[in-house]
């Protein structure tokens, strides 16, 4: 079957696309409203775009429903300037989905749903005490395309927690750190179920 997608609406685009470009990263995010509430959701258009700087990118989209307009996260990014992007793991997964409901912009997720916060290094936004390691990001720039909006974020500083790297090599215990990822619809993955393929030199 093929599809013009130009054709098509956006609810019908999201169904096929969103649901082929899979297993996507969550980042769960923290940002701050101007009067200094705690905002917390997650974003699964979300991936690291390089290193040389450290440059990530997130795709807030506009409400289409009856809450029609732009998410709290954007909204505090572009007020604030920072964020914390939480990694998620399986113990987190219902708590980092219920903060996906809608809260008014003046409600805190985090203190709706008891998620303990911890300071940053070196912003002003909270990270999720809980996540196994949180990326503090500051806004480089956020391009519009019509009504797809992306969010260009770097990298300035990592917490992790210490039972999950080995500090000599940066290795990171995969194993262990158990994140999750997101299907299409209600569906989630694992990332334990891995296989090895061949490295050549
Ligand atoms: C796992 C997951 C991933 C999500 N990814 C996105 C995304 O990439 N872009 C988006 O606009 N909404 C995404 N959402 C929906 C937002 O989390 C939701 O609209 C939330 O209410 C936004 O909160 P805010 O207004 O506090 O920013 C996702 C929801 C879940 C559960």
């Amino acid at each position: 079957m093929d599809f013009n997608l130009g054709l098509l609406e956006p609810g019908e685009r999201y169904r096929l696309l969103n649901n082929l470009v899979i297993p996507r990263p969550i980042a769960w995010i923290t940002s701050l409203n101007k009067a200094g509430i705690v905002n917390a959701a997650p974003f699964s258009w979300f991936n690291l775009m390089g290193v040389d700087p450290p440059i990530i990118t997130i795709g807030p989209q506009y409400r289409y429903n009856f809450k029609k307009g732009i998410k709290d996260t954007p909204q505090n990014i572009w007020t604030g300037r920072t964020f914390v992007i939480n990694i998620v793991n399986e113990k987190l997964a219902e708590k980092m989905y219920r903060t996906s409901g809608f809260y008014p912009a003046d409600v805190s997720e985090a203190e709706e749903l008891n998620l303990p916060l911890a300071p940053s290094e070196i912003i002003g936004v909270p990270r999720i005490a809980e996540a196994p390691a949180s990326i503090e990001c500051r806004e480089y720039d956020t391009i519009f395309i019509g009504n797809t909006c992306i969010i260009i974020g770097e990298a300035l500083h990592l917490w992790i927690n210490d039972q999950l790297i080995d500090p000599e090599r940066l290795h990171i215990n995969f194993e262990a750190i158990r994140i999750i990822g997101k299907g299409g619809g209600s569906k989630y993955v694992r990332t334990d179920d891995v296989f090895d393929l061949k490295q050549e030199d």
